[in-house]
């Protein structure tokens, strides 16, 4: 399956990127990089800083929006660090960025490829991904799917009381892609906070080598940011479930509803209004995700980033 993750890395999209590359059925186009957890100066660095880490820099990094559509960019340091990335210090990167914008590179892809058959997996703000559509409105058909991290129903918000750090950042953006009417998966913090490493999964990957130890680091600082908020063990890896419902979306359930974005209140900005009991009437557009088998996600994601360290081909 041919896919472009769009991202604001950020510790869980890191984690994400790599159980892309080690995930044999997904063919990886290119990462989109948007501003989002840090400002893009910071995000385009931690991709190619990311590629690296997993000897991948073949993969083509192109640098995209860098701030929302129409309001003040809004960043999560409180979350990830001054960095984005906090919580290993990887070099410097010495990859190339492309020099094609991240908006274009979308487009010429979609437009390139045959009908259906590219992925969009946006895990950050979706800037990019409602700037191409305005810009080339002929390639929202040839979208085979969308499966991006973002939203909440019933476990409320993470940057509000009411909304996801993604939607909200630019909700405006995110109206644009859920009225699109191109197949859209949706991965809320309802599924994600189920979605808690464990201290012993993170010392499995502690023992991988290079990649693993960098997966630990991460988690173990992101952790620290969930606990005093939630006090929860354990850090919430939201990004890499959006990869994962691609490679197994039987560990997944939800619904097939209407998701409306809301852009006006000042006390709901970015909502992603959700019906779930189907009150509403308006058309499903979405699927929205619920539930994990949290047991068997951990699992695949220790299988496949074992496989970048050079451990078996689980
Ligand atoms: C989302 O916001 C970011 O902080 C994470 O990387 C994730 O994409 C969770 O709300
Ligand atoms: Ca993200």
């Amino acid at each position: 399956m041919k896919i472009i993750i769009d991202t604001d890395p950020g510790q869980d999209d890191a984690v994400a990127i790599l159980l892309a590359l080690a995930s044999p059925e997904l063919e990886l186009l290119g990462l989109t990089v948007v501003a989002g957890n840090v400002p893009l100066s910071l995000t385009q660095q931690n991709a190619r800083k990311i590629c690296e880490l997993a000897g991948r820099p073949d993969i083509p990094i192109f640098s995209g929006c860098d701030k929302p559509l129409q309001r003040e960019l809004v960043t999560a340091e409180h979350v990830h660090g001054r960095t984005g990335l906090d919580g290993i210090a990887l070099p410097d990167p010495s990859m190339p960025l492309q020099s094609a914008h991240a908006v274009d590179f979308i487009i010429d892809s979609l437009r390139r490829e045959a009908p259906g058959s590219v992925t969009l997996v946006p895990i950050g703000p979706l800037t990019n991904i409602a700037q191409a559509f305005r810009r080339a409105p002929d390639i929202v058909a040839r979208v085979g799917r969308i499966v991006l991290m973002g939203g909440a129903c019933f476990e409320g918000g993470n940057i509000t009381p009411a909304a996801e750090f993604n939607i909200h950042v630019d909700p405006d953006a995110a109206r644009i892609v859920f009225a699109s009417g191109a197949p859209l998966t949706v991965i809320p913090l309802d599924v994600t906070h189920k979605a808690l490493t464990s201290r012993e999964w993170i010392e499995t990957m502690r023992g991988l080598g290079p990649v693993g130890q960098a997966v630990a680091s991460w988690t173990d600082f992101f952790e620290r940011y969930d606990r005093a908020k939630y006090g929860s063990e354990g850090a919430p890896l939201h990004d890499p479930c959006a990869v994962a419902w691609l490679l197994e979306p039987a560990l997944f359930s939800g619904r097939f509803i209407n998701v409306e974005i809301e852009t006006e209140s000042r006390l709901t900005l970015g909502m992603t209004v959700a019906d779930w009991w189907g009150v509403t009437g308006r058309a499903p557009n979405a699927t929205f995700i619920r539930e994990v088998e949290r047991d068997r996600l951990f699992d695949l994601l220790a299988r496949r980033i074992a496989r970048l360290d050079g451990h078996g081909s689980g």
